[in-house]
């Protein structure tokens, strides 16, 4: 269908359900077990309402931030989504390019289908870029990739800790078993080969690590999959310079919280300890509407991630869908903050919101 057919995010995700091949589908859509926390993500949003002002003057409304430094048009990024080139020949490119044409960041993820170089090149050259490192057991390819960041100008380094082992992604099994028309066994040393997530976990990887990595580069260090309260501490007991609050988009531990839900508790916990500019709180999962990105920023965080949207944007119609998913949302964002009688960022708190449904259960 032509690209003006799409008027929200979930439009995109309905068109690709047609268009893509089973295979990169199954790869994109599929979640944990039961799926339980990919549902949750998007559903614990709509526990929380909005408590608007009136007559407070929104005629211009600022939705511009900084992230880790970067300034950006819009509080939202792109989350490190792998393997961009099943959906479309273009793969990471087009979402770099789209990225750039509205300044926002995209992350790279460690198993792109296209090379960092690439993605790198596709960019302006001034564009803030991030990249996803996932820790492999030889440290000495990750402390590589750390100096190839600082080479090539990256903002920040987003360490993936979510990922010890590889969630059970049934559907992905499924198509995979119908595909190979294998054995188990075999299905499974075959889908090994065929995706690099598989062999890009080290189940030993712990704080230490994380410690190191913080002393190795000047780049700032993020945790992304953090999930509770106390490791949120842990990681500014440590000086890490963020972290994500994310499920993996409910790929990773089927029944993980929502991490809307966990970011209302250590906005609360921040507060009490006066720690709230002691580290940037990023968060991803389930954000379809800017007023997902709204409700994120009002319990505190600097910015949100979307990992599936632009992967579905960027399938159906490649960088002009990254840029019009991008435009939806900032457009969204707009017209909810002036209902909503804020002008900018900063004036979006926490008294904004009414959150008894979601913590009422
Ligand atoms: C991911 N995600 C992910 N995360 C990461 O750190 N490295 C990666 O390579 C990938 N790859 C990946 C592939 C696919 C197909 C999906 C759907 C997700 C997780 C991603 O960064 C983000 O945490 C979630 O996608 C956020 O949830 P939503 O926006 O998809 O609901």
């Amino acid at each position: 269908p032509p690209i003006n057919s799409v008027y929200n995010i979930s439009d995109f995700e309905h068109i690709s359900k047609e268009i893509l091949t089973p295979n990169a589908w199954a790869y994109y859509s599929s979640a944990a077990d039961d799926e339980f926390s990919l549902r949750e993500n998007h559903y614990a949003y709509s526990r929380i309402f909005f408590h608007p002002k009136v007559l407070t003057d929104v005629q211009n409304v600022d939705i511009s931030t900084e992230m880790l430094g970067s300034k950006v048009d819009a509080p939202f990024y792109c989350s490190a989504a792998a393997q961009a080139r099943l959906g479309h020949p273009d793969g990471e490119i087009s979402i770099a390019r789209g990225c750039g044409r509205e300044n926002i960041i995209q992350m790279i993820s460690s198993s792109s289908s296209n090379t960092f170089d690439e993605i790198l090149d596709a960019a302006r050259p001034d564009q803030p870029q991030w990249f996803q490192l996932y820790v492999l057991p030889d440290r000495s390819f990750s402390y590589k990739m750390i100096d190839k960041c600082k080479l090539r100008g990256i903002k920040g380094i987003f360490v993936t800790v979510d990922t010890a082992l590889l969630g059970r992604r049934e559907k992905d099994m499924r198509f995979r078993m119908f595909d190979n028309d294998n054995d188990d066994l075999e299905t499974e040393s075959l889908a090994k080969e065929k995706d690099p997530i598989m062999s890009f976990k080290d189940p030993g990887l712990t704080w230490d690590d994380i410690r190191k990595f913080k002393q190795a580069t000047d780049i700032p260090i993020v945790i992304k999959g953090v999930q509770r309260v106390d490791d949120v501490l842990l990681a500014i007991e440590n000086n890490i310079d963020g972290v994500v609050l994310s499920n993996h988009g409910g790929r990773q531990l089927d029944f993980s919280r929502a991490p809307i839900e966990v970011l209302a508790d250590v906005n609360k916990v921040l507060k009490q300890k006066n720690l709230e500019n002691k580290i940037e709180i990023y968060i991803d999962g389930g954000v379809r509407r800017g007023s997902d990105v709204i409700k994120a920023l009002c319990l505190g965080a600097k910015g949100v991630g979307l990992g599936r949207a632009f992967l579905y944007a960027n399938s159906c119609y490649g960088e002009k869908g990254v840029v019009k998913a991008i435009r939806m949302l900032k457009e969204e964002m707009t017209l909810d903050m002036k209902l909503l009688g804020v002008s900018n960022i900063s004036q979006l708190t926490p008294e904004l919101l009414d959150l008894r449904r979601l913590q009422g259960g």
